[in-house]
């Protein structure tokens, strides 16, 4: 008895550390610098994606936009909310870039592009990035301590069945798309 009882606590307890505790050993949370709003500069702003993440004719990506273009509508504060004060006293004003956290930023040794997906192929942001262009806060971001990589590259998910959008972005699941839609890249094409 008392070694079944040993045993399933052992269980329980490598359970519990698998599931809950390695995760959380394993990424370290880092909070955004300023809390960002997608969904109010869509709804009051009357903006589109493209006015801050545009794809140029050329295939450049303009990724997140500067502080100079936030200044356009931030000189001075439009509501009354604390990040929007914080925006223009610790950026817009002394002209200071936000050191934006990037989610599903990749290892150096990968490229990709926008162009080739967005313009070429014709897919929305969501195929990818899921609903974070609709969200009304920013996210923390979670950095693997092991790597120093965004931990959307895994996804909060180990099993990559029935991934949805924004949950990963491994190479396994640059593959399965282009399987999918009968693209082949080639080492070449998503290394450098
Ligand atoms: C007023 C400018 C602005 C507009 C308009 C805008 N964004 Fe953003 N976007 C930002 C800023 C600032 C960030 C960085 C903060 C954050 O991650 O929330 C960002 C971050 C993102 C990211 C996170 C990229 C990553 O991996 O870290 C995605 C995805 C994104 N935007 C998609 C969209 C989509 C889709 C739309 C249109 C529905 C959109 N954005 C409209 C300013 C904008
Ligand atoms: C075209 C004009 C326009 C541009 C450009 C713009 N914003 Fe805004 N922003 C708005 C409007 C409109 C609101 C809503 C103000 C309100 O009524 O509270 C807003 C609100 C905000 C808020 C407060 C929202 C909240 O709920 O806390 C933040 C923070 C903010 N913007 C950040 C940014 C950043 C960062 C940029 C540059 C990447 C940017 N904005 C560019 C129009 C703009
Ligand atoms: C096929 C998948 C895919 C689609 C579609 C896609 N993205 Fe991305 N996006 C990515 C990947 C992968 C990265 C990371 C790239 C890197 O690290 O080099 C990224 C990075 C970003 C970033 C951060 C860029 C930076 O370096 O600062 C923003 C912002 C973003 N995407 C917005 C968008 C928007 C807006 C759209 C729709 C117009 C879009 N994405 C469509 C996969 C996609
Ligand atoms: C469709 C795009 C794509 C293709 C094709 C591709 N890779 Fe990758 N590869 C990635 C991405 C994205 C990552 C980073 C994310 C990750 O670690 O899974 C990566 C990571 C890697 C890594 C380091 C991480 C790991 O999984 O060990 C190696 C090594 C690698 N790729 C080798 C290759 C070789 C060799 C080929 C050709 C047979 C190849 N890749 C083809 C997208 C691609
Ligand atoms: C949800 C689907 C999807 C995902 C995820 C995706 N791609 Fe793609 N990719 C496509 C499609 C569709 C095309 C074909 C574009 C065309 O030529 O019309 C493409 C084309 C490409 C090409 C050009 C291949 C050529 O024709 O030469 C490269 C390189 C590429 N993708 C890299 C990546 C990398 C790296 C990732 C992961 C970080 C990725 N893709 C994730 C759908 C996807």
């Amino acid at each position: 008895m008392r070694v079944l009882i040993a045993f399933l606590l052992g269980l329980a307890g490598s359970l519990a550390f698998g599931w809950w505790g390695f995760p959380h050993l394993l990424y370290q949370r880092e909070p955004q610098p300023l809390q960002y709003n997608h969904k109010i500069h869509i709804e009051k702003g009357s903006m589109e994606c493209s006015s801050c993440h545009e794809v140029a004719a050329d295939g450049q990506f303009a990724g997140i936009p500067r502080t100079a273009s936030c200044g356009a509508c931030h000189a001075e504060p439009l509501g009354k909310t604390e990040a929007e004060k914080i925006l223009v006293t610790s950026y817009v004003a002394p002209e200071r870039e936000v050191d934006w956290k990037v989610y599903s930023r990749q290892p150096m040794n990968v490229r990709f592009s926008h162009a080739v997906h967005v313009n070429k192929a014709e897919m929305k942001c969501e195929e990818c990035h899921g609903g974070r262009g609709s969200a009304t806060a920013a996210e923390p971001f979670y950095r693997n301590r092991v790597t120093g990589e965004s931990r959307n590259v895994w996804g909060p998910r180990m099993i990559r069945v029935g991934l949805k959008p924004g949950e990963g972005m491994k190479m396994s699941d640059c593959e399965s798309c282009h399987a999918q839609k009968g693209v082949s890249a080639g080492c070449l094409g998503c290394h450098r």
